[in-house]
């Protein structure tokens, strides 16, 4: 059988990134330039400094992308790129050049939804098994998905609030690590002990939501506490003990959905699935609580953005002919259906 190799795209947040991906499960290549150190000294990412660096980049890294992968442009079946969510200026970067190249070279156009994205990382380390439970845990995203089959996604519960990956960067802020907070907290986190025992948000209640704005305050109002009565608090302490509340939550409401629902696969996907904390514990709570379901967790790679993961989303849309003319635009608030 042919074989499709897709040139998938990623610029909806401060990664410009390429990728050439095969079947959906094999990266023949996957390029990725951040642009972090340009947004660290503000504290977070400029739009406007964002869409600039991905325009500068865009073009050198798909070429990349092509050379690592060893092929040309003639040897690619489709173009696939990110629609949304994310940054409108920034995704409409990816999405002029993915038009543009579909143009010049006859190519089918596939539109990806970021998120799909992250859940799909899984496929290039193996075939996913449904139904399945993907909890989804990023900067901008924290939800329960569930999925019987390939591209339905069903969200059963999603943040209140602040996303998991946020309220990681806020507190990072406080405790002043560079942004994002999240993999400093993380290694913080490593060397302390949940000493604090900050509030587990909605862990009891019978929904699958979430919610990490009350941890949060409670988390900065402990340090300022501390501050006005010079009081000196243990940074590693206080990393734990963030970290703890929200991985209990999140780990008891994904077994919990995981029962309920009968899945035969939870999936990790997102920047958060980076942590450590969540990856133990997960990988525990599954061992010990549920007899006939698998984890999977993405490698550290292709956890953050990237486009490898674009391109494996895409190809269950290039299966079904899933193709969209030129008058493609950026979706910024773009759902899961
Ligand atoms: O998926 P992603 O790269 O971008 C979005 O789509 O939002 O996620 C970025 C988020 C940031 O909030 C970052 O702090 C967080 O993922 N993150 C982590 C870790 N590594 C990245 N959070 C906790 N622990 C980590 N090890
Ligand atoms: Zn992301």
């Amino acid at each position: 059988m042919k074989r499709v190799r897709i040139l998938a795209i990623e610029t909806s947040c401060d990664e410009t990134s390429v990728a050439v991906i095969e079947d959906g499960e094999k990266i023949l290549s996957n390029v990725v330039a951040s642009q972090i150190k340009s947004h660290q000294r503000f504290g977070g990412i400029v739009p406007e400094i964002a869409s600039r660096h991905h325009v500068e980049q865009i073009t050198l890294i798909a070429q990349e992308a092509l050379n690592e992968a060893n092929l040309s442009i003639e040897n690619i079946d489709a173009v696939a790129v990110t629609e949304g969510p994310g940054l409108v200026g920034a995704l409409l970067i990816g999405i002029s050049a993915a038009k543009a190249i579909a143009f010049a070279h006859g190519l089918p156009l596939i539109p990806v939804n970021h998120i799909a994205g992250h859940i799909y990382a899984n496929q290039l380390v193996r075939p996913l098994t449904f139904p399945l439970l993907a909890l989804v845990v990023s900067g901008g995203h924290t939800e329960l998905v569930l999925m019987q089959k390939d591209g339905d996604y069903h969200i059963i519960g999603e943040t209140r609030d602040d996303a998991a990956g946020e309220a990681y960067d806020k507190i990072g802020r406080v405790i002043g690590v560079p942004y994002p907070g999240g993999k400093h907290i993380d290694e913080m986190a490593q060397k302390g002990e949940d000493t604090f025992h900050f509030p587990r948000g909605m862990m009891k209640e019978n929904n699958y939501d979430f919610s990490f704005s009350g941890l949060k305050s409670s988390f900065i109002n402990r340090v300022h506490n501390a501050e006005q009565k010079g009081e000196e608090l243990n940074k590693e302490d206080l990393a734990a003990s963030f970290q703890a509340s929200v991985v209990d939550v999140l780990v008891s409401k994904t077994i919990r959905a995981a029962k309920e629902y009968g899945v035969k696969e939870i999936v990790l996907a997102g920047g958060v699935a980076a942590n450590r904390g969540l990856r133990n514990s997960l990988s525990k709570a599954v061992e010990e609580q549920l007899e006939n379901t698998s984890l999977a967790i993405p490698p550290l790679a292709l956890c953050g953005d990237n486009a490898a993961m674009i391109g494996a989303a895409a190809y269950v849309e290039y299966k079904t002919q899933h193709f969209v003319d030129y008058s493609l635009n950026a979706k910024p608030g773009l759902e899961l259906s």
